[in-house]
C-alpha cells in the first residue's frame, strides 16, 4: 500500500473517533468561568487564607469520598502553602485514623495519623468507591488541577456550576447530576456544596462560590507545591540572564573596537 494511502485511513480514523465521542456527549460543555486568582502571573502568591479555608472545605466535606494520595499532612506547614503551624498539622493529623499492622492476634489496629501520613482515599477499594457512589469512581484529587485543562477555572465552575432546571433538549439518567461544565453535562457527582456548608474559622461568609474558589485554590497548590519556590528562581534565573546580556553586549563591542 502507498504511504498517502495509509495516511489517508489513519486521519479518517482520527476524524472517525472524534465525532463519534462528541455525538455520544450530550452537550458542549460551557467555558471556565475565571473569577481571578492570586497565583496568576509570573509574580503571583498563593493567597494563604484562601488556602486554609480551601483545606478546611475539602477535610469537611470531599474527603469523604476523594483522597489525595500525592498530598502528606505535613505539607501543610510548608513555606509556600497554607502555612499551619507544625502544632496544627499535628492536630489535623490526629483528627484522621488508619489501619496500621496487625495485633497479637493478627487483627488490624488502627491509629491516629500523624504528619508523614498521606490523605489516602476513604474507601478500602475502587470497587468499595464504586458502590458507594452508584458506579463511579471519585478520582483522587492530588494533581485534578493538572489532569484537566485550565483545572482551577474548570473546578471553580464545575463545583459552582450545578444547575436545577436543564435545557429541554437534554435527557440524563437519574443517578447523575445536571452540571453543564462537565463534559457531556451528566456527572455522577451530585452537588457537593451549598451555602453556609462549613463555617469559616476566620468569618468569612461560606457561600457557593466562596467555598468553590477556595477548595480550587487548594487543589491548585496541592498539585504543585512549590509554585511560589519555581516562580521565584525563575525570576532569579531571567535577572541572571539580563546582566549577563549587558555584559556580554559591552565585552563584544569593547573586542570589536580593538579590531579596527
Ligand atoms: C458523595 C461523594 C462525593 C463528594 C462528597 C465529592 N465528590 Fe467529587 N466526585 C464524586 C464522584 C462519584 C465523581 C465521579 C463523577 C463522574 O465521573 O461522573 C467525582 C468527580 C469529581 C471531580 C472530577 C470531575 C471530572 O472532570 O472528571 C472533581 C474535580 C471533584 N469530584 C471534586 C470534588 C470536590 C472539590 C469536592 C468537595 C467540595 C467533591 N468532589 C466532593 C463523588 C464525590
Amino acid at each position: 500500500m502507498r504511504l498517502s494511502k495509509i495516511i489517508i485511513i489513519l486521519f479518517s480514523f482520527v476524524f472517525i473517533s472524534n465525532a463519534d465521542s462528541l455525538s455520544a456527549a450530550g452537550g458542549e460543555a460551557y467555558k471556565n468561568l475565571k473569577p481571578g486568582f492570586s497565583f496568576e502571573g509570573p509574580f503571583g502568591k498563593f493567597d494563604r487564607e484562601s488556602l486554609k479555608r480551601g483545606y478546611q472545605v475539602y477535610s469537611e466535606v470531599c474527603a469523604s469520598c476523594h483522597g489525595m494520595k500525592q498530598l502528606s499532612f505535613r505539607n501543610l506547614s510548608q513555606p509556600g502553602g497554607p502555612e499551619f503551624s507544625i502544632d496544627k498539622v499535628k492536630e489535623i493529623a490526629a483528627e484522621y485514623f488508619i489501619m496500621d499492622g496487625a495485633d497479637e492476634y493478627g487483627d488490624p489496629v488502627e491509629r491516629a495519623r500523624i504528619p508523614s501520613d498521606r490523605f489516602q482515599s476513604p474507601f478500602d477499594s475502587k470497587d468499595a468507591a464504586k458502590a458507594a457512589n452508584n458506579g463511579a469512581y471519585p478520582p483522587d484529587l492530588s494533581l485534578i488541577t493538572k489532569a484537566r485543562s485550565d483545572g482551577t477555572n474548570y473546578i471553580y465552575s464545575l463545583l459552582s456550576g450545578y444547575e436545577e432546571t436543564m435545557p429541554d433538549n437534554i435527557t440524563i439518567d437519574d443517578a447523575l447530576s445536571y452540571n453543564p461544565w462537565f463534559p457531556g453535562n451528566a456527572i455522577a457527582m451530585a452537588q457537593p456544596l451549598y451555602d453556609e456548608m462549613v463555617e469559616y474559622t476566620d468569618g468569612t461568609e461560606a457561600t457557593i462560590s466562596q467555598m468553590s474558589y477556595d477548595v480550587a485554590n487548594f487543589l491548585t497548590w496541592a498539585a504543585e507545591p512549590s509554585m511560589e519556590e519555581r516562580k521565584s528562581l525563575g525570576i532569579i534565573v531571567m535577572g541572571f540572564l539580563i546582566i549577563f546580556l549587558i555584559l556580554m553586549f559591552f565585552s563584544v563591542r569593547r573586542l570589536f573596537e580593538d579590531v579596527h
